[in-house]
């Protein structure tokens, strides 16, 4: 097949920041999505509707075709009224919860995974999502330990507990992840991105390390690669598309402490697009990218559609934003699908 039309897409997991990073990396999404889940893990966290609601404005100014889905970052103060005021706010589909210092801007997040049960409660019978970075902070674990033990330490735990909860866990990496999505209740989903299904680790640290393949949850080893690989082709609708995009300049990833974070955002429907033909079940693709999260997140599917057709598609090696770099994944490679521009 040298071409294929697919309802728009949605990206269920995205980073966009604020400011003029954000107005170039959004236009760049919206170009092959209708709609996206954005991340709350601003270096001022989105913690309210308040908050949420002005985050929506901002970037329904930069392109107000788009549809943000805009979600808040879990803390402690959402009693009752607060989720209240939540749920009343259309333009909220959910509450990310983030393990203290698992990743960016994770400061501010929970350091006791316990004490939040009555809010799981309430978010439950409001049938509020959460979403979850599945990952433990305990430095003592070892950091490609750390989505298996968060599993089984509170995700089991949080999902036997509320089985109405609609649960998101976010940016699967590991075969363990998957077995517990496909055996969970029917409320539990995940998300995939381009880099769990393309790379391992060592395409991170083998002939030296590769800071721009560097995020969290870490790359893990191939065995793991090819799970998330199996369940992304596997037509399970509880697996869905997530790119967890999340633009770092180049300084800030080419250091001695690089941050965390795969761009994929320019061409990311392309990839996925890519990595479906190659497995041969490019006829997947709709479902994976473009139903099962809308199905999840209870849309209705997108009226718009995208034709991607199989051409040489060349990655740029960089994108200039304020006078600095943004390296995007899989920068200086040629994708054999491409986006067909109307
Ligand atoms: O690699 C990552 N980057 N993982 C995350 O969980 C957060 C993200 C970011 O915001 O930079
Ligand atoms: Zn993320």
């Amino acid at each position: 097949m040298n071409e294929i039309t697919i309802i728009k897409p949605d990206d269920m997991h995205l980073h966009i920041r604020e400011g003029q990073i954000m107005q170039t990396v959004i236009k760049h999404t919206a170009k092959q999505f209708a709609r996206a889940i954005i991340m709350p893990n601003l270096d001022n966290p989105i913690i309210d509707a308040e908050m949420a609601y002005n985050y929506f404005l901002d970037i329904k100014k930069t392109v107000p075709d788009f549809e943000p889905l805009m979600t808040i970052y879990f803390n402690e103060h959402l009693n009752n009224d607060a989720l209240d005021r939540i749920q009343k706010l259309e333009c909220v589909y959910g509450i990310k919860l983030y393990p203290s210092g698992v990743t960016t801007n994770s400061e501010k997040g929970i350091r006791s995974i316990d004490d939040c049960f009555s809010i799981f409660e309430n978010m439950e019978s409001k049938d509020i999502p959460l979403l979850l970075h599945g990952e433990v902070n305990d430095p003592s674990i070892d950091i490609f330990d750390r989505e298996k033990v968060f599993i089984d330490k509170y995700l089991v735990k949080i999902c036997k507990s509320f089985p109405k909860l609609r649960v998101v866990l976010e940016h699967i990496s590991t075969k363990e992840a998957v077995d517990f999505v496909v055996e969970a209740h029917k409320n539990v989903a995940a998300t995939i991105t381009p880099q769990h299904m393309l790379l391992n680790r060592n395409d991170l640290l083998s002939g030296g390390i590769k800071p721009h393949n560097y995020c969290l949850p870490i790359v893990k080893r191939s065995s793991h690669q090819k799970a998330i690989l199996n369940a992304a082709m596997s037509g399970n609708k509880k697996f869905f598309l997530g790119t967890d995009s999340a633009p770092h300049f180049k300084h800030q990833k080419e250091s001695s402490c690089g941050c965390a974070g795969i761009y994929s955002a320019l061409t990311a429907i392309e990839i996925y697009a890519q990595i479906f033909d190659e497995h041969n079940e490019i006829n997947k693709l709709e479902n994976f990218a473009s139903k099962f999260g809308a199905e999840f997140y209870k849309l209705s599917y997108n009226s718009d559609k995208i034709t991607l057709i199989k051409n040489d598609n060349f990655v740029p090696n960089k994108i200039e934003v304020e006078n600095q770099e943004l390296i995007p994944f899989l920068a200086g490679e040629s994708l054999k699908w491409q986006l067909k521009i109307n």
